[in-house]
């Protein structure tokens, strides 16, 4: 529970250029609605776009929904990840699996899998669009918005500010 606490969130999924970008997005624009005053990132368990900015088509979706993610850079997961935030989050199940397969003994974030959030879609991974057509993005974004938005209330009725 929140106690007044700053919350902090990282959104994880493999390339931190299509899919987590877009979640944290998602999240800074409804926890800016609900004035809770949380931090927010986004990591790849994989390292190969460190550096880079999204993926121009996560650019634009967000943009047709009001949200500029143009300003991002991807970067890979640390273990001080799993220090430093309070709740971490996988895009689907290999993620996960990855994000516990590296987890600190002295971990102190809550990681769990982002649909989980979302009443109704538990247990669903957010599909990859990375090699799909521009319609797959706007499947992520949906995907992201209903998790972001259920966090956020969810991060205000436990007490986190
Ligand atoms: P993301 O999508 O995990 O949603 O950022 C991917 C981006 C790049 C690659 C795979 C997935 N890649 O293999 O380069």
């Amino acid at each position: 529970m929140g106690d007044g606490v700053k919350a902090s969130v990282l959104f994880v999924c493999l390339g931190n250029i299509c899919r987590s970008p877009l979640a944290e997005g998602a999240f800074r624009a409804e926890a800016q609605r609900l004035g809770l005053e949380v931090m927010a990132d986004s990591a790849g368990t994989g390292g190969w776009h460190a550096g880079d900015p999204p993926d121009p088509r996560s650019v634009a979706v967000a943009r047709r929904n009001g949200v500029d993610i143009s300003g991002q850079r991807a970067r890979k997961v640390s273990k001080d990840d799993f220090r430093t935030f309070t709740h971490i989050y996988a895009l689907d199940h290999d993620n996960l699996e990855g994000l516990q397969a590296i987890a600190p003994r002295d971990a102190t974030a809550e990681l769990g899998l982002l649909l989980d959030l979302a009443p109704g879609h538990e247990g669903r991974a957010v599909a990859d669009p990375y090699y799909g057509d521009d319609a797959g993005f706007d499947v992520t974004w949906r995907d992201v918005t209903m998790a972001a938005k259920a966090l956020a209330r969810r991060l205000v009725e436990e007490g986190w500010r």
